[in-house]
């Protein structure tokens, strides 16, 4: 936010408060190989409420999974923005490797929604309900769009099981104060 446009803002009386964020895309490709009787989509809640669900039959026990992520997010294009990490899946959730915050919070989210929670991952797999907010990405993250990358491996990195993209958007909430009082109590929001 720049400060001419906090000026602006504060001069036609918008208040810039929380943001927020929507999902507004999601693809997802599973290796035959791997999975089967996969679903992938968005569910609209509410005005701005998307929820993502994802299913699939795991054909076969996935004893060492891990996942590349990477953040990109959106100027003229997708641009890698920060996050580019790889790590053990199964060692995370056995707590066996260290894990940093992006990971913890990747994994507070995961045992939210999914099933996935501990190695072999097998049988019927899913991830319900899920919902990309604000909150989790609040350190780092400004209004704009982003695209989460997410590319799960079995054993090495030729091996892929499947790839998750999810498109975000974060929005900056802005409203109009319902009453100009003479007391000037500014209630401006510092960005
Ligand atoms: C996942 O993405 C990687 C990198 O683009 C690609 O090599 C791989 O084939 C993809 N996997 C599937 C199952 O589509
Ligand atoms: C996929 O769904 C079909 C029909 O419900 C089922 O017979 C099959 O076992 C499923 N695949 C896996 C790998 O579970
Ligand atoms: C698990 O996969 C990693 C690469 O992602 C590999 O270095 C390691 O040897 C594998 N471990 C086992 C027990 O196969
Ligand atoms: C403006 O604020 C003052 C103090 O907060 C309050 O006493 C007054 O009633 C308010 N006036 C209006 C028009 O809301
Ligand atoms: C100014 O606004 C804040 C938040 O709305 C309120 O808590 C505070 O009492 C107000 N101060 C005055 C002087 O009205």
């Amino acid at each position: 936010m720049t400060t001419f446009k906090l000026l602006l803002m504060t001069f036609i009386g918008i208040i810039a408060a929380d943001k927020y964020t929507k999902l507004y895309n999601l693809v997802c490709d599973t290796s035959p190989k791997w999975a089967e009787n996969v679903t992938c989509d968005l569910k609209v809640m509410g005005r701005n409420v998307v929820f993502a669900n994802m299913e699939m039959d795991v054909k076969r026990p996935l004893n060492n999974i891990s996942v590349h992520f990477q953040i990109f997010k959106f100027y003229n294009q997708f641009r890698p923005f920060i996050v580019d990490v790889s790590f053990s899946v199964c060692d995370v959730l056995s707590k066996k490797s260290e894990s940093n915050f992006y990971i913890n919070s990747m994994l507070r989210i995961l045992s939210k929604f999914s099933n996935a929670v501990k190695c072999p991952l097998n049988g019927h797999l899913y991830a319900r309900n899920l919902e990309i907010k604000y909150q989790y990405f609040k350190v780092f993250m400004e209004e704009g769009k982003y695209r989460l990358n997410f590319y799960f491996f079995e054993g090495y990195r030729l091996n892929s099981v499947g790839n998750a993209t999810i498109y975000v958007e974060i929005f900056q909430k802005y409203i109009r104060p319902t009453k100009k009082n003479n007391s000037d109590n500014k209630s401006v929001v510092a960005i």
